[in-house]
């Protein structure tokens, strides 16, 4: 999921995250997370890396748009990618490696899923990446334009309609491929991953086990307190400096007063080298609660491209250039530099621009504003950023005034579960990995403990955002490929006891 927003709208988890207003205005919707839609949608076409050099074949496929009404709506183009290079076919039952999409363009997501494309050969596996509807190119309605309309047009993007469609597409591949024996097994990471996990909970007949990486799915109601998320970013920069904690915390002060001043907000605009001058603070502490959450997330061990270039555990950088300017520096330089750690590794930013998404009316905000309500706060104590008190009031006012629609926040717990999940499950259901890195700040509203035989929890204490089902690296440290190993024992596992379960023959 992705980011968050903290005040100009809301916003995730690949997830995303929150937006704490600093300014004690009611705030919106910024609390809701936003994982990395925004991201999804912007970075496919600048293809600046190299080795995704992964081969499919693009096909689209007529889907319903209301599977559970049977009301005479059009249909629309399901985008999925497809490779059988390695496939060991049906008449071997060959497995079916499904990873389910997420909120943006299916191309990131298949091109930042290197570990099941290289698990793919060794399995036997096909490979498909089904795009999740509203995202990418599956839109309905001809256009995102028409599609986004208003509440009408967007009442079909939920979770519910996104899993009956993998369901659907898989039923149909099948078919297809006479391949109505073969395994599959479900992939995905942040949102993809909590899609992953409900969709083996949903329709256990269609895939054999789910591996859900960073899937926060108790990330509902009070299930987990509201100030996790931030708790978590907050200790990922403590556990680095202290002093650099404490800058970070002090500096929304200094902003809200420089603000004040009657040249203050020129003045903050220099500091930070925005290329247009800043119209309210806020824009500002957005602009830096993003960098902290999305820098928590993406604290991976070694050099990433994610979502910006940065080099290794980039939070360890940051704090160093805050920590680091000389005697006299003040807060707000020290900020600057801490955050072009950010948003300017490369060095090749001009200025900063502020947002790209000033209206936040994407397809996370719509989801987030009905099923995904996922309560976020600041506490005084223990977070670095600016105090915020989840107030559901003020969020149902905002969905309504963004898009006419209060939210249910009961519904995802009641659809999915998530309270007592673990005497829910210990009987029921099977075969599910919940992977989680402790530096993730998803991680808090993620499966941390094991629950069954087969509904396993892999813990590392050093990974961040979904690691695991990155491509692996000359760089991992042993405790991701240890994980990494973990995973694939219990994915062989599953298959294994499929196959002797349907007596097929198979030769690994
Ligand atoms: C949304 O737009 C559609 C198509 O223009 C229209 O038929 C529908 O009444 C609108 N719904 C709302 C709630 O405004
Ligand atoms: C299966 O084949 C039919 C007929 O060619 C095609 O219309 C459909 O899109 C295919 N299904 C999938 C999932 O590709
Ligand atoms: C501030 O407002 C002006 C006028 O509406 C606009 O052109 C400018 O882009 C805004 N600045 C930022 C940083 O958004
Ligand atoms: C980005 O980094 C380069 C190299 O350090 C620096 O010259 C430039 O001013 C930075 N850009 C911004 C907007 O801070
Ligand atoms: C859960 O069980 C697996 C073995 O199946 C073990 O490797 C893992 O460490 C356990 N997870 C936790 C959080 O205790």
């Amino acid at each position: 999921m992705a980011r968050h927003g903290f005040s100009r709208t809301l916003v995730v988890l690949t997830l995303t995250v929150i937006a704490l207003s600093y300014s004690r205005q009611p705030l919106a919707l910024q609390h809701s997370p936003r994982l990395f839609a925004k991201f999804a949608s912007s970075t496919t076409s600048s293809s600046s890396s190299p080795q995704f050099d992964y081969h499919y074949e693009t096909r689209f496929f007529q889907q319903q748009l209301d599977h559970f009404s049977f009301s005479d709506l059009p249909t629309f183009p399901q985008r999925y990618l497809i490779n059988t290079d390695h496939w060991l076919g049906p008449q071997h039952s060959g497995p079916i490696f499904f990873y389910c999409g997420n909120e943006g363009d299916i191309v990131w997501f298949a091109q930042n899923t290197g570990f099941l494309w290289e698990l793919a050969p060794s399995f036997g596996a096909m490979i498909v990446f089904p795009e999740h509807r509203y995202y990418g190119e599956s839109v309905p309605y001809g256009s995102k334009d028409e599609a986004y309309k208003n509440a009408t047009t967007l009442s079909f993007l939920t979770a519910e309609q996104a899993l009956a469609d993998f369901s659907v597409l898989l039923t149909d591949l099948k078919r297809n491929y006479s391949a109505i024996d073969c395994p599959v097994v479900l992939f995905g990471g942040s949102y993809g991953g909590m899609l992953a996990a409900w969709m083996r909970l949903k329709y256990p007949h269609i895939a054999v086990g789910a591996l859900a990486s960073s899937a926060p799915i108790l990330q509902f109601e009070n299930i987990v307190p509201p100030k996790t998320f931030y708790d978590i970013v907050s200790n990922d920069f403590k556990r680095e400096s202290s002093t650099c904690f404490n800058y970070i915390k002090q500096s929304w002060d200094e902003i809200a007063s420089k603000g004040q001043t009657s040249n203050g907000l020129e003045l903050l605009t220099k500091t930070f080298k925005f290329c247009q001058i800043l119209n309210r603070t806020d824009d500002l502490l957005d602009w830096l609660e993003s960098a902290y959450s999305y820098l928590a997330m993406v604290n991976y061990p070694y050099p990433s491209e994610f979502m910006m270039p940065l080099p290794g555990y980039p939070i360890k950088e940051v704090c160093r250039r805050i920590d680091g300017g000389p005697d006299g520096t003040s807060i707000l330089e020290r900020i600057y530099e801490g955050v072009n750690v950010y948003y300017n590794y490369t060095g090749e930013a001009k200025c900063f621009e502020l947002d790209d998404d000033p209206h936040g009316l994407d397809g996370w905000n719509w989801q987030a504003c009905t099923e995904m309500v996922m309560p976020m706060s600041s506490s005084q104590e223990s977070s670095m950023f600016p105090p915020y008190e989840f107030n559901y009031l003020s969020f149902e006012e905002e969905c309504f005034k963004n898009f006419g629609v209060k939210p249910r926040p009961k519904w995802i717990t009641t659809e999915f579960g998530g309270h007592n999940i673990h005497a829910a499950l210990k009987k029921f259901g099977s075969n599910i990995i919940f992977s989680n890195g402790l530096l993730d700040p998803w991680s808090g509203g993620s499966v941390l403990q094991n629950i069954s035989e087969s509904i396993v929890s892999l813990v590392t204490q050093e990974g961040a955002h979904h690691l695991d089902l990155r491509a692996s690296t000359e760089n991992d440290p042993d405790w991701l490929i240890e994980q990494r190993a973990t995973e694939i024992k219990l994915i062989e596992g599953w298959i294994n006891e499929y196959y002797q379960k349907n007596e097929a023959v198979f030769d690994m």
